[in-house]
């Protein structure tokens, strides 16, 4: 079962702002939004392509490859070409380290 791994200082991840990281040898991405963080797999169910590098609007983020938009909240895919969601991962500050927990999701 997976555990709460720290990824960041609080303060390394601007608001708004993401960064990649790799738990588990899984890459995903953290986005600071608003105040708040939260976690995707970096990983475009359409083909694969690395939303890490996409453009961030809001709580969206576009695939670099072909624009498919995400909701960092919820992993949904928002616009074509995706139609799968993404996998959602949780995310908690402790004092100003941000953890990362893996969900089972694939
Ligand atoms: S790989 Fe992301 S939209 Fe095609």
């Amino acid at each position: 079962m997976s555990e709460f791994v720290r990824v960041a200082s609080v303060s390394e991840i601007p608001d708004p702002g993401k960064a990649m990281f790799e738990v588990d040898e899984r890459l995903v991405v953290v986005v600071h939004v608003d105040g708040q963080f939260h976690c995707i797999d970096d990983v475009c169910t359409h083909d694969g392509g690395p939303l890490g590098d996409g453009e961030l609007c809001g709580h969206e983020l576009a695939c670099p490859r072909h624009g498919a938009k995400f909701d960092v909240r919820t992993g949904k895919a928002l616009t074509m070409p995706a139609t799968e969601p993404t996998a959602r991962h949780e995310v908690k500050v402790e004092g100003d380290d941000v953890l990362v927990k893996l969900s089972s999701e694939s």
